[in-house]
């Protein structure tokens, strides 16, 4: 049965090695198991039911490209489980990247060391930070209503909703009173020239406002400068970018007065976030 899927999926453009994945990843779901169990139980029969429902879900994820993360309404992300949706990003795995530096800045800083998640989405990068440092409070801001129900439905899940605020804005507007210690930000980096590249399970069904900024990265250029603002002295702004993008970036940073600018590699070995020191 997983082989059989796996086959018509990949038939159908989903990439080889997220085929089967993904064919275990709903078979498990219908049959309500582990994947695990997948296989110890593998000569266990599957009723009509069973069958009609995996083959539904099959028939959204092959031929309608839905992202398997918004079929299963959950995505896995430093070792959190976070709910998503239609109307939200789904966590990748190069922005844990973007956590590790956080992380650094907040072990590193007083103790009670506040950030600013900008551009918050399902909350996976503050509620990752705020998990991993018992001592931080953070805010996260979006400018999605859909993206900020996603991120209190998870915060509250996880138990972190007493240490994570959430706050619809724009970027860090109104919060300019230099005394952050951290400003971490994934923000929309995809540019319109590169829309033809985007697999269809992005370009179909992620929502466009978390996916495009215009050529020269304004959103970025934006935040660098705000970031300035509600940072402390010696505060740390990190950003993630999209590949080929972080000399960009870094001159973008280093236009603002940001010192000790430099960029972390994911590991396909992009550039993938930049990280500056306040003055
Ligand atoms: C690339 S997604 C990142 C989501 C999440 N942080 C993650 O890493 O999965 C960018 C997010 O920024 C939000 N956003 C876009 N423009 C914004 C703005 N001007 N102010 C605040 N949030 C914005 C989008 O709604 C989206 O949730």
């Amino acid at each position: 049965m997983l082989a059989a899927a796996a086959g018509w999926l990949a038939a159908r453009g989903v990439a080889q090695d997220e085929a089967r994945l993904d064919a275990e990843l709903l078979l498990a779901r219908v049959l309500e198991v582990r994947r695990l169990d997948l296989y110890l139980d593998h000569d266990r029969p599957l009723d009509e039911a069973e069958r009609g429902r995996f083959r539904a879900l099959m028939r959204r994820r092959g031929e309608g490209r839905e992202p398997v993360a918004y079929l299963l309404g959950e995505r896995g992300f430093y070792g959190l489980t976070l709910a998503v949706g239609p109307g939200v990003l789904v966590p990748r795995p190069e922005t844990e990247h973007l956590v590790e530096v956080g992380l650094e800045t907040l072990r590193a800083a007083g103790a009670r060391p506040t950030f600013v998640d900008v551009g918050t989405g399902s909350g996976c990068v503050a509620l990752a930070l705020l998990r991993e440092h018992a001592p931080a409070r953070g805010l996260g801001v979006d400018r999605s209503a859909e993206a900020l129900a996603f991120a209190a439905r998870n915060a509250r899940d996880l138990g972190l909703a007493g240490r994570l605020t959430l706050l619809r804005g724009d970027l860090l507007t109104g919060l300019a009173d230099a005394s952050l210690d951290l400003v971490v930000s994934n923000p929309p980096y995809v540019t319109p020239d590169e829309r033809g590249l985007l697999a269809p399970e992005v370009a179909r069904w992620e929502p466009p406002g978390a996916l495009f900024d215009a050529p020269g990265l304004p959103l970025t250029a934006a935040l660098a400068r705000q970031a300035r603002a509600a940072l402390r002295p010696g505060g740390t702004l990190a950003v993630e970018t999209g590949q080929g993008k972080a000399d960009l970036v870094r001159g973008l940073l280093e236009r603002e007065g940001f010192g000790e600018v430099r960029a972390v590699n994911d590991l396909a070995g992009v550039e993938r976030v930049v990280v500056g020191r306040s003055p």
